[in-house]
């Protein structure tokens, strides 16, 4: 799991006013709530009095009051009130926790999960400008969570050659073979376009198989993913003008679990009454992505690629794991098997920006890195 990066935490309609949210991101649990000027702010939801979950306190006024003493953190993350000590004894400055910069982008909270100073963080990318255009394309939104480690997760939308053999309605078993398909880095991520032999008239039921043409010989399929919110966009166009967008982020729950949050963009059927249709296509994929994708060993992807046997079909996958490799080299990754080990008794935290310009005064430690000299 690497820090220092943008993940999406939650939809922008699930931080309500009035009330706290509770996200569990990279292992560490956070909280959520609109500040005065309604934007969302980030907080380590362990508070630093005996470790309670803020995000089970209620908000009072645009802070939040801890559920265990009732200790309230402004959206800045310092302590402005302990209670039992009475009005008027200002809370030491230790008392405080993280706070993590947010931004609000495609309907999503986006919290970036580090240190980095602003001028040196990524651009959160922009990988769905059709979002605002909702005259040509009707959008539905989805979630999920999966059984998976996120790199396993993320790997299994990059693949190429899987859909024919896991997917129904649009693999195309009977012809597997792939063309060999030039890969494009970008500053985070890579895409690629290539076309794929359409599936069997027979494999698609409704709507969308009256619409598609019995002699549709191929799909044409841009793909493009970005490490920055391990977020992808897939768009198949199925004929001349009809055509499919899914954006997906993904976001490490802890190292054994992901959540998926994805937008799926249609410029066809663009009445509402297709929705459910379009929904029961989407759930089926999940499904027959996850019964493949739990299972798969290890748990966290090998760090050598002897370990498994890769092709050049695996391109995409490979393009992934190289630009992971480069982020964790410049000493963003969390290691995970000190940092399982460690918080059975600390709290372990994402460090924040706070802390790279006041190392001092905090009550909780951060989360252990790889190469970061601790054993
Ligand atoms: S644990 Fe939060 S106020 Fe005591
Ligand atoms: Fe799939």
């Amino acid at each position: 799991m690497l820090i220092n990066n943008w993940y999406v935490a939650c939809a922008s309609g699930d931080v309500v006013p009035g009330k706290p949210t509770r996200v569990q991101m990279l292992g560490c649990h956070f909280v959520l709530f609109r500040d005065a000027a309604g934007a969302v702010a980030c907080l380590s939801d362990v508070c630093p009095h005996r470790g309670a979950a803020l995000g089970d306190g209620e908000l009072v006024g645009h802070e939040v009051a801890c559920p265990y003493h009732g200790w309230r953190f402004g959206a800045d993350g310092r302590c402005s009130q302990i209670p039992a000590l009475g009005p008027g004894v200002a809370p030491p400055k230790r008392v405080r926790v993280d706070r993590y910069p947010t931004q609000e982008k495609y309907g999503w909270v986006w919290a970036f999960l580090g240190d980095l100073p602003e001028a040196a963080r990524p651009r959160i990318p922009d990988l769905f400008p059709e979002y605002d255009d909702t005259t040509h394309w009707r959008r539905m939104p989805y979630q999920f969570e999966a059984n998976a480690n996120w790199m396993r997760f993320e790997e299994n939308s990059l693949d190429t050659a899987h859909t024919n053999f896991v997917h129904r309605q649009f693999g195309a078993k009977r012809t597997p073979k792939l063309e060999p398909f030039p890969i494009e880095p970008t500053e985070w991520g890579a895409r690629v376009a290539r076309e794929k032999p359409a599936p069997q008239q027979d494999q698609k039921s409704g709507e969308i198989a009256r619409l598609l043409a019995a002699d549709r010989r191929s799909t044409r399929v841009a793909l493009e993913f970005s490490l920055v919110g391990v977020c992808h966009r897939i768009q198949p166009t199925f004929r001349e003008g009809m055509s499919q967008i899914n954006f997906t982020a993904r976001t490490p729950i802890d190292p054994w679990r992901s959540r998926a949050i994805g937008w799926q963009a249609r410029n066809y059927l663009l009445e509402p009454e297709h929705d459910a249709e379009r929904m029961a296509g989407i759930r089926l994929a999940v499904e027959e992505d996850l019964r493949v994708v739990e299972k798969v060993e290890p748990k966290l992807t090998p760090r050598s690629p002897t370990e498994e046997f890769l092709t050049e079909t695996d391109g995409m996958e490979v393009a992934f794991r190289r630009v992971v490799a480069r982020y964790a080299a410049a000493g963003n990754e969390i290691d995970v098997e000190r940092f399982e080990r460690l918080r059975r008794r600390q709290v372990l935290v994402i460090p924040s920006p706070a802390r790279r310009e006041d190392p001092s005064n905090w009550v909780h430690q951060t989360v252990p890195l790889v190469g970061d000299g601790g054993g």
